[in-house]
C-alpha cells in the first residue's frame, strides 16, 4: 500500500469556534504532517516524527505553505456557471432575465456534460473539493453533473430543480413529474460512489402546494437524502410568497406544511428571518447557508451569522454561483468578513476558515467525512500559498502569527492562491 506524507504547516479543528473561545477549537502546526492511505488521512503529526515513523511513505514538502481541508461548498447552481457576474439586476428580474433563459438550454445533454466539467474544474482550482449544486428541470442535468464528479472522484450533492409555475414554459415540471423523475434520479445516484441526492424543490414562488406535498412526500420516503432550497433572501420576494401562500405564519412555514422541513434540510440565503424561523430552525437541526458574495451582488441584505450561530443553528458558507460572484471560497469568506464587519463582527480567520470546511460540512451532515484534517476524513485537501501575489507577500511578510500570514490570502487571495489540490488521496492539480 502507497502512503503519501505532505509536509507544511497544517490546520484543523477539534470544535465550533463560532460558539466558544475560538483558541480552544485549533490544531494547528507549523511543521506539520498529514499521512494519506487508501484515499483517507490516517496520521496527523509533525512532520518529522511521521517522517521517522513512515520511512517508505511518499514525501511531498510544501515548505510554508498551509495545508488544509479542501473548502466545501454548500449551495450554488452549476447550470449558471457560463452567466456569473451579470448587470444590474435584483433577484426576481436577474432570475427572469438571465438564469431562466441560461438554464433552459441544459435539455441539451451535451452543453450539459460541457458546462458541469467546466464548473468543476473551476472549482478544483479554487481549490473546492465538494460543490452542492441545485441542476435544472431537466434530469439530464443531473446525469451530467454526478457523471462529471465521478470522473473527477469528487463527493458532490446535488439534485433536479423543480419548479411547476412562476417560470417558463421550457423550465416547467408538474408534480407528478417532478415527484416520478426525483425518484428515478434518487434511486440512481444516492450512494454512488461519492455522489449525494438533495431533494431540489427550487423556491416557494416557483412550485404550487401540490408540487410542495409531493417533493415532501419524496423526502419522507427517502430521509436519507438531504433538501436543499432557498429561504427569505430578498425582502419583495417574501412580500411575494406571503401573497403566494397567505395562510403561511412566514417563509420557512410554506415548506414546514408539505413535509420539507428536517434536519437534513439546507436553506440558502436565509438573511430576514423571524424569530420563529429561526427558533424552529434550530429545534429540527435544519442548517442555513450563507451566500455573501451573492447577498451583496443581487443587493438582497446582511445575513446575521452570529445571532444563528448563538441561536445554534448550523451554517455552512457557498459561492452561489452565477448569483455569487466568485468561484473562489477566499473570495467568499472575504465577503463574510465584510458583512460581519457591517453587522458589527470581525470574523476571525479561524472562524472563516471553520466555515468554509467543517462549518459546511457539518450543514451537509458529513461531518468527519469531508471538510476535516484529521484522521478518518477523506484525503478532499487543499495546499495555500500565503504568498501567491507581491501584494500578498509583501503583506505576509511582515506577519507575527499563522492568522496575520493567512489573512491577507483570504482577503485578496484567489485561485493563484491554490498551490495544491488532493481528491481522496491523489493529487488533482496539474
Ligand atoms: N432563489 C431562487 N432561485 C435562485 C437562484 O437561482 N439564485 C439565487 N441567488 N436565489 C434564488
Ligand atoms: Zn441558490
Amino acid at each position: 500500500m502507497i502512503q503519501q506524507l505532505l509536509l507544511g504547516q497544517t490546520l484543523g479543528f477539534s470544535g465550533n469556534p463560532l460558539t466558544g473561545d475560538w483558541q480552544d477549537t485549533i490544531q494547528f502546526n507549523s511543521a506539520g504532517g498529514v499521512l494519506i492511505a487508501n484515499g483517507r488521512i490516517v496520521a496527523i503529526g509533525d512532520g518529522v516524527d511521521l517522517i521517522a515513523a513512515h520511512p517508505l511513505a511518499k514525501v511531498t514538502d510544501y515548505g510554508d505553505a498551509l495545508i488544509t481541508a479542501g473548502f466545501v461548498d454548500a449551495h450554488m447552481h452549476y447550470p449558471q456557471t457560463g452567466m456569473i457576474a451579470s448587470w444590474g439586476k435584483q433577484l426576481i428580474d436577474w432570475l427572469n432575465t438571465y438564469t431562466f433563459p441560461e438554464e433552459s438550454r441544459f435539455g441539451d445533454k451535451a452543453y450539459a456534460d460541457d458546462v458541469a466539467g467546466r464548473t468543476l474544474d473551476l472549482a478544483l482550482a479554487h481549490g473546492t473539493t465538494t460543490l452542492t449544486s441545485f441542476c435544472t428541470i431537466h434530469p439530464q442535468s443531473v446525469d451530467a453533473f454526478f457523471e462529471a464528479a465521478a470522473a473527477r472522484n469528487m463527493a458532490v450533492i446535488a439534485g433536479k430543480t423543480c419548479m411547476d409555475r412562476n417560470a417558463p414554459d421550457t423550465l416547467r415540471d408538474d408534480a407528478k413529474s417532478a415527484y416520478d423523475d426525483s425518484k428515478a434520479l434518487l434511486q440512481k445516484w444516492h450512494g454512488q460512489g461519492r455522489a449525494t441526492y438533495a431533494i431540489t424543490p427550487r423556491f416557494s414562488p416557483t412550485s404550487t402546494p401540490d408540487q410542495l406535498a409531493a417533493l415532501g412526500a419524496l423526502w419522507a420516503e427517502h430521509p436519507e437524502c438531504l433538501m436543499q432550497t432557498h429561504l427569505s433572501e430578498q425582502l419583495p420576494e417574501i412580500a411575494w410568497v406571503q401573497e403566494l401562500f397567505p395562510d403561511a405564519r412566514d417563509y420557512l412555514d410554506t415548506y414546514e406544511a408539505f413535509g420539507l422541513l428536517g434536519e437534513r434540510g439546507l436553506y440558502g440565503h436565509a438573511i430576514h428571518l423571524k424569530d420563529r424561523e429561526i427558533t424552529k430552525l434550530a429545534e429540527v437541526g435544519a442548517a442555513v447557508v450563507h451566500c455573501p458574495t451573492s447577498n451583496t451582488f443581487i443587493g438582497s441584505g446582511l445575513f446575521d451569522l452570529m445571532g444563528l450561530a448563538k441561536a445554534t443553528v448550523s451554517v455552512g458558507l457557498a459561492t452561489d454561483t452565477g448569483g455569487g460572484s466568485s468561484f473562489s471560497m477566499l473570495r467568499t469568506m472575504a465577503a463574510a468578513y465584510e458583512i460581519g464587519q457591517l453587522r458589527g463582527t470581525a470574523l476571525h480567520p479561524a472562524q472563516l476558515m471553520w466555515l468554509a470546511t467543517e462549518g459546511s460540512a457539518e450543514a451537509l451532515k458529513m461531518s468527519g467525512e469531508i471538510g476535516h484534517l484529521g484522521t478518518g476524513a477523506v484525503a478532499d485537501i487543499t495546499v495555500l500559498d500565503l504568498a501567491s501575489t507581491p501584494a500578498i507577500a509583501q503583506r505576509s511578510a511582515r506577519a507575527t502569527d499563522i492568522w496575520d500570514a493567512l489573512f491577507p490570502t483570504i482577503m485578496m487571495g484567489d485561485d493563484r492562491a491554490i498551490k495544491d489540490v488532493w481528491i481522496a488521496g491523489q493529487r488533482v492539480l496539474p
